[in-house]
């Protein structure tokens, strides 16, 4: 049948590719712009979407009403595009104790006039809402464009959302004759409109927001504006640029943008002393339930706008203005069971699984829990009623035992690992257990092969966990090697994936692509993602760095001798990842994987399967949630040296400080921490177990 010409007959392998990839479609898009967790580019959505055009051209009677080129309309926009902000979208420093904030006021006081000790200042304080800052630009008095604030420098286009915000104005009659002008604020959900959006999500069988602030980003981050525009979205203003001259304090700009149409939060105090300040805290927060918005603390704020400009702004946030949040909730619930999960290098972590709980507006159900001396040390039992807290957006906490079970029995930690049910092994130096049989242990291979594919390594797309599993089971893959063979050993596979249940022709192609996409791969991705223990994103790009060549890598690291002489001279790779790579490289099988997937590394030797580029020296960190943060750690560390932490953070732009004081952003805690574990929990510090900080560490690089 000649290409492009319409024909009312449709063979019937057409119909079921054209149902296949309808469905196939129908779900990426639900991914996509309900759940904002894409499974897919979009190039290969693009791709798919063009294929099912095409067949509806060639076969009309293809589109029915419920075809995805029918209902979601015109070829729908992937992404939002970007702008770039007038003046950065600061953050702002965080206070939480009354001493925190004597201290900001005599640092204002010193700022502005060295050497006296009193100096009034007025204070404005406005509540902190719970929301999503957003940067509206209105050209001659019309809304020409809003920005999230995405890095502080740059924010994503949601100007068609934010168009369907009803309390923002599209067109301010008072700005017609100003050329730019930007007014600042925050876009939140009232308490009542999320308890409605979450009741019926319910109904619908979708899965809930967890508090209004997520509710309103997920809502404010839909591609089609139309969803948007079915959400009850607020705003309120507190910000606008440039300074008005006839404006000379926060609180008149506040009246002032009131004045021009905009809505401002109901609460709003002006403080002379710093008794004022805590006692309006104190009113705050005890009416905190009253308000029809959350809020998680107050802001307070340098009333005179010209003294705001001479204290200027650091970094990452404004000298004249600190948040004094309220304190971080704690909350009490029933240790239902721990599980432990098995990591790719084998580890045994157990996970708290916890009856469901609301915390700082999240509903809790899972706590991490490190490893089995921290169970012994909290004597942990199943049935128990613990004490959480979450400080910062870290992960939950359990503290200690509130009450224990009726029959407390301390919890006992497997001996044996719960996947392939082998012996397990705990290092005398180490607190982990960990199962030993490698990738004979199926939790493990499964990890491993996550991790392989997995973004900062192979980064190969719509290859999830739950695709792995398939393939495993299946037995088309049992190694990574087997991911780059796989195509070619379908073409005569009598049980090919794309007749297996739930995949398909489309899919099967689809996964193909993706895996051919990624058939070249710089020298610190590759050796990420080899899952060597200890060897993080970080690591990966120092020994790339530092070797630059796959074949370089290849040659020189033949022995610990030579590795000790190359490595121990690079800051930032101790003893212990000198080991790990030592025993990686010393393993056969290791050594077969190398040469299957990249080759031997010797010039006119056998080649392998993907391509290995050289690494150029990568640039440091400047825009990680760490920069500017001073970073402490306490105990010790189990996956990296001291040392080794010490550059990890730096390169990530963080300090590193020695004591943990009012400004420290994150402790960092390993096995045994000290009094500095105390004093963060006292002073209400992010803490971060070490394991979660070099995860969260892994992301900030490789994001
Ligand atoms: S002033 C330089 N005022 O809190 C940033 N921010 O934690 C100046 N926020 O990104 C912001 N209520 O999104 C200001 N009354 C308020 C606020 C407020 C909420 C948010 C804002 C900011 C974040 C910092």
């Amino acid at each position: 049948m000649p290409l492009r010409q319409a024909a009312l007959f449709v063979p019937q392998d057409i119909q079921q590719e054209h149902q296949q990839l309808s469905e196939y479609l129908r779900h990426l898009a639900t991914k996509y712009y309900q759940d904002d967790a894409p499974e897919v580019t979009d190039d290969i959505y693009d791709q798919l979407y063009r294929r099912l055009l095409d067949l509806e051209e060639q076969f009309p009677f293809l589109k029915q009403q419920d075809s995805p080129s029918v209902h979601v309309g015109a070829e729908p926009k992937r992404s939002f595009s970007k702008i770039a902000h007038l003046a950065p979208m600061l953050s702002l420093d965080n206070a939480f104790s009354e001493e925190d904030i004597r201290t900001f006021l005599a640092r204002l006081r010193r700022f502005l006039a060295p050497g006296t000790t009193f100096l009034p200042i007025e204070i404005v304080i406005e509540p902190k809402i719970d929301g999503s800052s957003v940067a509206l630009r209105y050209k001659r008095g019309e809304l020409v464009s809003a920005a999230t604030r995405g890095n502080g420098t740059v924010g994503e286009d949601i100007t068609r959302n934010v168009r369907t915000i009803r309390s923002i104005p599209q067109c301010v009659s008072k700005l017609v004759d100003e050329d730019l002008v930007e007014v600042r604020g925050e876009i939140f959900m009232s308490r009542k409109d999320f308890e409605a959006l979450n009741a019926s999500r319910l109904e619908n069988g979708e899965a809930p927001f967890a508090n209004t602030r997520n509710a309103a980003a997920g809502s404010l981050r839909q591609l089609d504006p139309a969803v948007t525009a079915e959400r009850s979205l607020q705003f309120f203003a507190y910000a606008l640029y440039p300074q008005m001259p006839s404006v000379s304090t926060q609180w008149d700009l506040l009246t002032h943008l009131q004045t021009l149409g905009f809505a401002v939060a109901s609460v709003r105090e002006l403080c002379t002393t710093e008794e004022d300040v805590f006692a309006h805290y104190k009113e705050i927060l005890s009416c905190r339930a009253a308000l029809e918005y959350d809020i998680d603390g107050i802001v307070l704020k340098v009333n005179r706008l010209d003294w705001q400009k001479r204290l200027g702004a650091s970094s990452h946030a404004p000298r004249h203005s600190i948040a004094y949040k309220f304190p971080a909730e704690r909350a009490v619930t029933r240790l239902v069971d721990i599980q432990i999960q098995v990591g790719r290098t084998g580890a045994l972590t157990p996970v708290a699984i916890l009856e469901p709980v609301a915390l700082n507006g999240v509903i809790i159900t899972r706590a991490s829990l490190h490893n089995e001396d921290e169970i012994a040390r909290k004597n942990l039992g199943i049935g128990d009623r613990v004490i959480l807290q979450r400080a910062g957006d870290v992960i939950p906490q359990i503290i200690e035992v509130a009450v224990a079970a009726p029959q407390h029995t301390p919890y006992v930690f497997p001996t044996h690992c719960p996947s392939c049910g082998a012996l397990s092994v705990r290092d005398a130096k180490e607190a982990v257990r960990r199962c030993p049989s490698g990738l004979s242990c199926p939790a493990q291979r499964l990890e491993r092969l996550a991790h392989f594919v997995s973004k900062g390594a192979f980064d190969i797309e719509g290859l999830g966990r739950r695709s792995i599993r398939f393939l495993l089971k299946a037995g088309k893959i049992t190694s990574p090697v087997d991911l780059f063979t796989l195509e070619e050993r379908e073409k005569r596979d009598s049980n090919p994936i794309a007749q297996c249940d739930g995949w398909g022709q489309v899919s099967a192609e689809a996964l193909f692509r993706s895996i051919a996409a990624r058939r070249t791969i710089t020298l610190d991705r590759f050796l990420f993602s080899l899952g060597i223990a200890s060897v993080g994103a970080i690591t990966a790009r120092l020994l790339a760095e530092h070797y630059k060549t796959y074949a370089t890598f290849r040659a020189e690291t033949g022995s610990l001798e030579a590795l000790q002489e190359d490595l121990a001279q690079i800051s930032g790779i101790g003893p212990q990842t000198i080991a790990d790579i030592n025993a990686f490289l010393t393993c056969r099988e290791n050594n077969a994987l190398l040469d299957a997937l990249a080759g031997s590394g010797i010039e006119g030797g056998p080649q392998g399967l993907v391509r290995v580029l050289a690494v150029e020296r990568v640039a440091v960190e400047t825009m990680s949630l760490f920069s500017g943060k001073t970073v402490v750690f306490t105990g010790k560390l189990e996956h990296t040296s001291r040392a080794e932490a010490k550059i990890l953070a730096e390169r990530l732009g963080a300090r590193v400080g020695s004591a943990v004081t009012r400004a420290t952003g994150y402790l960092v805690v390993g096995e045994s921490p000290g009094n500095k574990y105390t004093q963060a929990t006292v002073l209400n510090i992010p803490i971060l177990h070490e394991k979660e900080w070099l995860k969260m560490a892994e992301e900030e690089t490789t994001r």
